[in-house]
């Protein structure tokens, strides 16, 4: 019985290693979309990167949802802004894209 619940604890582990790596995968991606897509210019992470905005805890101040909307649409976020508009980018790439920003607490 005790070796059944060591087995069990292990399993659980495993799966939740298994998971968080995962995510770390996507978020990884993301970073690479976000070196591509040149954010940079204008926003900073951790003081790397344009003065414009530092997006630094990001992933607190912002859903998922609000994000996606200011990079593929951020004129439905505030009417005159400057940032960019990314319609095209790939729906796997915003999702990477989306990963990577909630990191950033
Ligand atoms: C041409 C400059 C520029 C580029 C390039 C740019 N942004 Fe922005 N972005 C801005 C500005 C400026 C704001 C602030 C909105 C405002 O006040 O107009 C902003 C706002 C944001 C916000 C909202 C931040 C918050 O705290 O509310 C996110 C998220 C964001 N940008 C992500 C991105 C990502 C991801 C990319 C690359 C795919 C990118 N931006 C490329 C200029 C840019």
């Amino acid at each position: 019985m005790k070796s059944a619940i060591i087995a069990c604890a292990v399993l659980i582990l495993c799966v939740g290693a298994c998971i968080v790596s995962a995510v770390d995968a996507v978020a990884e991606h993301g970073k690479q979309v976000y070196a591509a897509q040149k954010c940079a210019m204008c926003h900073s992470i951790s003081g790397a990167g344009g003065k414009r905005l530092a997006l630094d805890g990001v992933g607190s101040r912002l859903k998922p949802k609000e994000m996606q909307k200011w990079i593929r649409t951020p004129k439905e976020m505030k009417s005159n802004t400057t940032m960019k508009a990314y319609p095209n980018l790939p729906e796997k790439d915003l999702d990477a894209l989306t990963s990577y920003l909630l990191s950033l607490k």
